[in-house]
């Protein structure tokens, strides 16, 4: 079993069957992480690096449990204590990093399209760990993971992602996959928030998140992204909040199967109350734990491990 793509730098590449390929190999190496020794030998012998160049407690985490749990060797690089600090090009830390001979980087970086840039000059295969406000494909994989593993399906469902969707990779990553296995998907939050045009990508737009909850089977609310955001674009965190945040009173009109769902960190108490982020409808934490199985399939998938039956052996 192999992805089609040497790399995996977004949904936006990616087919259906890719990414149900990736969802069935996931749900295969959930069970690994149960067992007393969360570990399988598939992938011994090959070495994956992770390069962030911004913070990240999820992604980076996560993908190193994955990795380890696949008996790969990893390499984590804190860009703030490595020669990035004394002045080293993007290109210059990849070419170095490609004279170790790794399998797999694994980058985070702020500006879009840089693991474009090292995928297109560096041999080991590369993952997109999230970049800019350009794609984040492993959270709208596990974003999909679990939509599926809660709701057995993703076609025909209605979901809302609310917030500052123009800063936000993750949005655009999630409508990217929502889209290809048939959901549909609108998108709630100030004018000023959401990109002109966004529905030539295939979804409706709402400025009002209480005429969207009744309908919706999911809800992704998406972080205000306060060091993105440059200008004045709401007028207050109090105002956005009162308008925009989720809390159990909007909840009353939800589907009583609605689940709600943030890709972290959250901001409590602006995009989303504690009480919500902690409540019934909430599945965060489960995001996080299908992470590590999303991942493991990702690292799998990229790197062509064994058949199937020896997956998880
Ligand atoms: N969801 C996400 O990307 O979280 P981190 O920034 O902690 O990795």
């Amino acid at each position: 079993m192999r992805l089609r793509h040497k790399n995996l730098l977004g949904i936006k590449d990616l087919t259906a069957e890719d990414i149900n390929l990736i969802l069935d190999t996931a749900e295969s190496l959930k069970e690994v992480s149960t067992r007393d020794i969360k570990k399988v030998p598939t992938l011994r012998g090959r070495t994956v690096v992770t390069l962030f160049y911004e913070a990240s407690t999820r992604t980076r985490t996560s993908f190193e449990l994955a990795a380890k749990r696949l008996s790969a060797d990893i390499i984590s690089i804190a860009t703030s204590i490595s020669s990035v600090t004394k002045g080293e090009t993007l290109k210059d830390t990849g070419k170095n990093i490609e004279a170790m001979n790794p399998d797999i980087i694994i980058i985070r970086h702020p500006h879009s399209g840089a693991p474009e840039i090292l995928a297109r000059s560096l041999r080991p295969a590369i993952v997109n760990a999230g970049d800019g406000a350009h794609e984040h494909p492993s959270q709208a994989l596990l974003d999909l993971f679990t939509i599926r593993e809660k709701k057995k399906r993703i076609a025909g469902l209605k979901v809302a992602i609310v917030g500052d969707i123009t800063h936000s990779r993750v949005a655009r990553s999630d409508i990217y996959a929502l889209s290809k296995l048939g959901a549909s998907v609108t998108l709630v939050g100030p004018a000023t928030l959401i990109p002109v045009e966004i529905e030539k990508m295939g979804v409706k737009v709402s400025y009002r998140l209480e005429d969207v909850i009744p309908e919706s089977d999911v809800i992704i609310m998406l972080r205000i992204q306060l060091e993105r955001i440059t200008q004045n674009l709401f007028p207050s965190i109090r105002e956005y909040s009162r308008i925009f945040g989720l809390n159990s009173e909007k909840l009353k009109n939800a589907k009583k199967d609605l689940i709600v769902m943030h890709p972290g960190p959250i901001n409590r108490g602006i995009e989303l109350d504690p009480e919500v982020a902690d409540g019934p409808h909430s599945v965060i934490l489960e995001q996080v734990t299908n992470g590590i199985a999303v991942r493991m399939a990702v690292l799998y998938l990229l790197l062509g491990g064994k058949e199937e039956s020896e997956l998880t052996n």
